[in-house]
């Protein structure tokens, strides 16, 4: 009996490949991957706006726990740009990234560095210094979509 488990045990271990597809290795997988870092900075960046505007009440510890996210969720997408095959793998990324990686690449970097000014003006607590910021910060996305973005 223990013998009949073990057995079929090992036939379910061995028929699964070693290395299962992820983000890193999957081209489609990828694009999924950093859509999703995308739409976690829109959230993120969104908030902050809001409270900015006026049209949700400043609460400077919201503002702080949003720009520690980005400086973070920043990062994210980048390394999906990066993997085999993923040109034609789908989502709304032009072929000029591929051409341009390393323009590409420093605009990701630009913005990961200025989430981590944003995050520095939050715990100033000055929010003249985190509009400035954010305002900063913001205009990456308009720029990099332009041209890089369907
Ligand atoms: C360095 C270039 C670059 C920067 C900077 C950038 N984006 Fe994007 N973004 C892209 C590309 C390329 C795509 C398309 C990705 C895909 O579909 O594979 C995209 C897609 C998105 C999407 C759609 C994700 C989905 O679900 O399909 C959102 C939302 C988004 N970006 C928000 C932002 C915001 C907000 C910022 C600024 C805080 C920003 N992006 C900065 C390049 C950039």
């Amino acid at each position: 009996m223990k013998k009949a488990l073990f057995a079929s045990l090992l036939a379910i271990v061995v028929s699964t490949p070693l290395t299962a597809a992820t983000a890193f290795t999957d081209a489609k997988d990828a694009v999924t991957y950093r859509q999703a870092a995308f739409q976690l900075i829109r959230h993120n960046m969104a908030d902050i706006n809001e409270m900015i505007k006026g049209e949700v009440t400043y609460d400077a510890a919201r503002v702080q726990k949003r720009a520690d996210a980005l400086v973070l969720v920043t990062t994210l997408p980048w390394e999906a740009f990066q993997v085999a095959g993923t040109e034609q793998g789908g989502g709304d990324a032009k072929a000029d990234i591929w051409k341009n990686l390393d323009d590409f690449l420093q605009r990701g970097e630009k913005l990961a560095a200025d989430a981590t000014v944003l995050q520095a003006a939050a715990q100033s607590g000055d929010t003249s210094q985190v509009r400035r910021a954010f305002g900063n910060f913001a205009r990456n996305c308009k720029a990099c979509h332009d041209n890089y973005k369907q």
